[in-house]
């Protein structure tokens, strides 16, 4: 598994195979993993790549505001999105206010269950809660001159009521949007016409069927203000290809260029990259011993003698072995049954528009990526840690969203292993860099691999399509 792989330095035909079919020439995830002592799910023995063309990008999607607006009318206002996880708002009366752009959305936990309204008064459209974010309310009761709704969305006073003999409380009630609930998030879509959640979802559900992410609690909360589109800053996160220039200090352990690359239907797609294995770009691979060691983050003073690599064993089957220990004791779970694959592996899904999942158990992530304040050019990157539910015991009430400013190192956060706060700032270097570079290019667009970067490519297209729908709408009018 450790022999040093020639690599072209040049692009061009390689290998006379067609546009697509090349590959890192180092093993792929599927040959490692179907070594592993514990095995990995059938979800992930297999891989569902396509190639989808290779056409370059153009720069405009990323900084004009014109197609800023053409997203928010066309995109955000059709998609279903991720408002809050369903432990935000545990009791009758908790809410959370879900912004996107100039869209704002209270989602109340009611008598009658789990709704969404739009955040604007009926009287003269002040939002009735002007901030984002978690809260508890037995009513729903605007701040501009007290206009009351109960919290299923029933008009229950009005101040000086004589003065509104045509306020009727029928048509008054708070308009609602559509929820749906899945993995412990509660999802709204502004569009009343969209499919089901459940149909939007496409392999999701099935692919989930074991990681059940309505078994976790949210662990930390953070948000950072990056100098970037809300798509450059997603695309950063959905490919692999910059390790190897950008984090290089992530080589030893992570089999970077041979991550696999899966695309699916509309809305999804993942990238799955092998942990406890050398990168190919390696001039002098680790011994599986090595690979432990290097793997290790955060607590450095628990190496001892379950992190020997044995007779015959490899680095992965150790890490997941001492992981399952560490993290099972640490979250009161049992993960005996849980495969080398599961614990150690970077297993990462893309949801359209925003919502980035990993299953994992031990970097147990959910990113979100939202345009800020109405600006093309910046966006928020949210990260979530969502951890096992203890067996035992009620877990810890949700974080509020800890924010890190657009100059601040993620490093501020002091719940965040300086190890990932180093790689993330790495990232941010970059992003800077290239949203000011799609302005200074002569070029009008960005040139993606055909392979590590197919999920950009498919995210793009997901894109144009809910715009040329928009398109094609207000054509036939
Ligand atoms: S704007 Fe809400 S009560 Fe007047
Ligand atoms: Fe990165």
């Amino acid at each position: 598994m450790n022999e040093r792989i020639p690599m072209p330095l040049i692009p061009g035909d390689y290998a006379g195979l067609p546009p697509g079919a090349a590959r890192c020439p180092g093993p792929s995830v599927q040959d490692i993993v179907a070594r592993d002592a514990v095995p990995a799910p059938q979800i992930l023995r297999e891989s569902h790549y396509e190639f989808l063309g290779e056409t370059d990008i153009d720069y405009r999607r990323y900084t004009s505001r014109e197609h800023y607006e053409q997203e928010m009318t066309h995109l955000w206002a059709k998609t279903w999105q991720w408002a809050c996880r369903e432990e935000h708002i545990p009791q009758v009366g908790d809410y959370y206010v879900y912004e996107i752009g100039h869209h704002s959305v209270l989602v109340v936990r009611t008598g009658e269950g789990i709704k969404a309204y739009y955040n604007s008064c009926l009287h003269r459209g002040t939002k009735l809660r002007p901030e984002e974010g978690m809260g508890s309310a037995q009513e729903l009761r605007c701040p501009f001159h007290g206009w009351t709704w109960t919290l299923e969305g029933a008009l229950k006073s009005v101040p000086c009521a004589w003065d509104f003999p045509h306020v009727k409380p029928e048509t008054y009630r708070l308009p609602e949007l559509r929820v749906g609930l899945w993995g412990g998030f509660v999802f709204i879509n502004l569009d009343e016409n969209a499919p089901s959640l459940e149909s939007y979802l496409e392999v999701l559900p099935e692919h989930f069927r074991d990681w059940d992410l309505g078994q976790r609690y949210t662990e930390l909360h953070m948000g950072k203000i990056l100098p970037c589109n809300w798509k450059t800053g997603l695309e950063a996160f959905i490919e692999s290809y910059h390790v190897l220039e950008t984090h290089p200090q992530l080589l030893h352990g992570t089999g970077d260029a041979n991550v696999q690359y899966d695309v699916y239907g509309d809305h999804v797609t993942r990238f799955y990259a092998v942990g406890g294995v050398n990168s190919p770009h390696l001039d002098e691979p680790l011994s599986e011993q090595a690979l432990v060691d290097s793997m290790l983050i955060g607590d450095r003073s628990v190496v001892n003698d379950a992190l020997v690599v044995g007779e015959g064993e490899t680095a992965r089957t150790v890490m997941a072995r001492f992981l399952r220990k560490v993290l099972g004791d640490k979250y009161g779970s049992d993960l005996s049954g849980v495969s080398d694959a599961e614990m150690i592996d970077t297993i990462e899904y893309h949801l359209f528009p925003n919502m980035v999942l990993f299953p994992g158990v031990s970097l147990p992530m959910v990113y979100r990526f939202r345009p800020l304040k109405d600006d093309p050019e910046r966006c928020l990157f949210e990260i979530l840690f969502l951890r096992p539910l203890p067996e035992q015991g009620l877990p810890p009430d949700p974080p509020e969203m800890v924010l890190v400013g657009e100059e601040e190192s993620y490093s501020v956060v002091k719940a965040l292993d300086p190890v990932l706060a180093r790689v993330y700032d790495q990232d941010t270097a970059n992003l800077r860099a290239q949203q000011q570079g799609f302005r200074a290019s002569k070029k009008p667009g960005q040139t993606l691999g055909n392979y590590q970067e197919v999920r950009i490519r498919h995210f793009e297209r997901a894109v144009d399509r809910y715009l040329a729908r928009g398109f094609s709408k207000e054509e036939n009018r």
